[in-house]
């Protein structure tokens, strides 16, 4: 028997349809408490905060976030007894925001993007009663990763090695502490970036305008080590979308925007690996984030 709740993040590796000569497998981190990857960086953040002392229990906490570090910190501010505040950018899908309440947490929507959510967050945490989790900076966001996700990884592959890790980016936390991890374990396993066709910031240096959500801030995020990448690939959000929906009906896995384009990506660097006459039956892993339980009032399933 487990003694809270958040003692039960983790995430099962599945292995996925991939191209002739090689194998792709995801990490389905819908498996998670709260439903998503961020449950990992929300308890790390919130552990870290309080062994540092800026969280003693009166405070609440906020975050500017767009949606799954939301719920993964509504969750464990239920579970550890805090106060909750997110700060969410009104285009974001009302399935989110729904959880957050389930969960009671408060939420305040801003026009604009994760940029002015994040310009909330600083003026509250300014007047002494907030304290912010700061996932684009935390490192207890890469380190979560670094320290759960990597690890289940190693284990879960066993004795096979793991040739490219293909994921999205959005703080960068869950590449950057997956790759760190599996870099020591694999020096020549490839990192691989994924980040939406029109805001490819990462690719071009220009930010644009995506209907991604979780992938693609608009900006390079603090907690993004570019010196793990080999290469950034982008994908447009409706092939990502038709992805998802494949997913769902050849492969029975139901997961969002992000985990359909991060599968594309993956399966495009698995079929240059399988090409490759070094590399023996290529091994290539990759993160679905969320479920598409999350997404379906966008209407991409109907
Ligand atoms: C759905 C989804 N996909 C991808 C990401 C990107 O993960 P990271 O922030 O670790 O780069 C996030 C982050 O919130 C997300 O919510």
């Amino acid at each position: 028997m487990k003694s809270s709740i958040l003692e039960t993040v983790g995430s099962p590796l599945v292995e996925v349809d991939g191209p002739d000569g090689a194998t792709v497998a995801a990490k389905v981190e819908s498996f998670n408490p709260g439903g998503s990857a961020k449950d990992r960086p929300a308890r790390w953040m919130v552990e870290a905060a309080e062994a540092e002392g800026t969280l003693t229990g009166s405070e609440t906490i906020v975050e500017p976030t767009s949606g799954n570090t939301g719920i993964g910190l509504a969750m464990v501010g239920a579970a550890e007894g805090y106060d909750v505040r997110l700060i969410m950018p009104s285009s974001k899908s009302p399935e989110r925001r729904r959880i957050v309440y389930g969960y009671g947490a408060e939420i305040e929507l801003v026009d604009g993007d994760i940029s002015d959510a994040r310009e909330r967050a600083d003026e509250l945490e300014a007047t002494g009663e907030f304290v912010q989790m700061r996932q684009f900076e935390n490192p207890a966001n890469p380190q979560s990763h670094y320290e759960s996700t990597g690890p289940e990884i190693l284990e879960q592959v066993g004795d096979r090695t793991v040739d490219a890790l293909v994921a999205g980016i959005g703080t960068g936390g869950t590449i950057t502490g997956i790759g760190r991890r599996l870099r020591e374990a694999f020096p020549d396993v490839a990192v691989v970036g994924v980040e939406p066709a029109t805001n490819a910031v990462l690719s071009t240096g220009e930010a644009g305008e995506d209907g991604f959500q979780g992938m693609g801030p608009g900006f390079v995020s603090e907690n993004l080590d570019r010196s793990l990448l080999d290469d950034v690939l982008t994908v447009e959000l409706d092939d990502a979308e038709e992805e998802c929906r494949r997913l769902a009906r050849e492969e029975g896995i139901f997961v969002g925007q992000s985990s359909g384009a991060s599968n594309l990506a993956a399966k495009q660097v698995a079929e240059r690996l399988a090409a490759d006459d070094d590399v023996a039956d290529p091994l290539v892993v990759t993160v679905y984030w969320d479920s598409g339980e999350r997404y379906v009032s966008t209407g991409m399933f109907d």
